[in-house]
C-alpha cells in the first residue's frame, strides 16, 4: 500500500481513538503538547507531518499515539503541575506532594490526601499511617522503592478533612496522567476516600474491597486505609482482611506470597 492510498484510506475508528486521546489529555490538564513529545526522528514534527500532504496519516496518527503515550515522564507531569493553585487546597498547603517511588513500578498505592507531616516534607506517607503502609510493603516482601506511592488529591485538606468533589475532580487528572506514565500492573486504593474517589462510587470500602475492580484497564484492589487499622490494631479482622488483599495483588503479580498466621 502507498503512502496516498494510506492517506485517504485512514480507518476511522484510528480517527475516533486519536480524537479521544487529545480529548483525554485536554481534560486532564496538559495545556499543549511538550515539545519532545512532537519531534520526530529528523527535522519534521509529527504534528506537522500530520498535516503534510506527503505524508501517511495512519503512520503519523499512530506515531503520535505511540510518543505521547511513551513519554509523559513523571517529572514533565510534576512540571505540568507547578506550584498548582487550580483548587482551593494550593492557597493552605506548605508543600505540593506529587508521589515517591520507583516511576516504572508494578505496584502502587493511591491514598486520601496528604496530612499534617507529608504536607510539611513534601511526601505521601512519612507520619504514622506512613509507617503503617511500610509495614505492609515489608510484610509483602517489597520494599518502598519498589513500588509508587501518592494520593487522590496533592495537597493537604485542612484539618485533614476529606478531599471534597471540587478538589478531587481538579487534581485526579494528574493521578491519572501518573498512572498513565508508570502503568503499573496492579494499583492499590487505600481507604474509602481514595477507592470512592477512583472508582467513582459511594459503595462502602468493607463492600469494595476483597476483589479487583477496573481503572482505565489497570486491576485495582480497594482495601482499608493505614490509618485505620491503626486505630483497630495490627492484629485485627480488617488488618487481616488488609493481608487478605495483598495476597491476592501478590499472585496478581506472581510474586511470592509470605506464610502469615495470625497469632491467636
Ligand atoms: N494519609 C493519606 O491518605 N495519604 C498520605 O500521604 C498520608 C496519610
Amino acid at each position: 500500500m502507498n503512502r496516498h492510498s494510506t492517506r485517504h484510506s485512514a480507518p476511522s475508528h484510528l480517527a475516533a481513538s486519536l480524537t479521544a486521546y487529545l480529548e483525554d489529555l485536554q481534560e486532564s490538564g496538559l495545556d499543549g503538547i511538550p515539545a519532545e513529545l512532537v519531534t520526530a526522528p529528523g527535522s519534521d514534527t509529527l504534528l506537522q507531518r500530520t498535516s503534510s500532504a506527503d505524508q501517511g496519516t495512519e503512520d503519523a496518527m499512530s506515531d503520535h499515539l505511540n510518543a505521547a503515550e511513551k513519554h509523559e515522564t513523571l517529572e514533565q507531569i510534576s512540571k505540568n503541575l507547578g506550584a498548582c493553585q487550580r483548587c482551593k487546597l494550593g492557597a493552605t498547603r506548605k508543600n505540593l506532594v506529587f508521589g515517591v517511588g520507583n516511576p516504572g513500578a508494578r505496584l502502587v498505592f493511591v491514598g486520601e490526601g496528604p496530612g499534617a507531616d507529608e504536607d510539611a516534607q513534601g511526601e505521601p506517607f512519612v507520619g504514622d499511617a506512613g509507617k503503617m503502609l511500610n509495614r505492609i510493603i515489608a510484610a509483602m516482601e517489597l520494599k518502598r522503592e519498589d513500588v509508587y506511592i501518592c494520593n487522590v488529591v496533592k495537597c493537604r485538606p485542612p484539618q485533614n478533612r476529606p478531599p471534597e468533589a471540587d478538589e478531587v475532580s481538579t487534581c485526579s487528572p494528574f493521578l491519572l496522567r501518573q498512572l498513565q506514565s508508570i502503568r503499573p500492573e496492579v494499583v492499590v486504593a487505600l481507604g474509602s476516600s481514595a477507592a470512592q474517589a477512583l472508582l467513582q462510587t459511594k459503595v462502602p470500602i468493607s463492600k469494595l474491597r476483597g476483589k479487583f475492580h477496573d481503572f482505565h484497564g489497570i486491576p485495582l484492589m480497594p482495601t482499608y486505609h493505614p490509618s485505620y487499622l491503626l486505630r483497630t490494631g495490627g492484629n485485627s479482622d480488617s488488618f487481616w482482611s488488609v493481608w487478605d488483599d495483598m495476597t491476592q495483588v501478590l499472585q496478581l503479580l506472581k510474586l511470592p506470597v509470605p506464610n502469615k498466621s495470625r497469632n491467636k
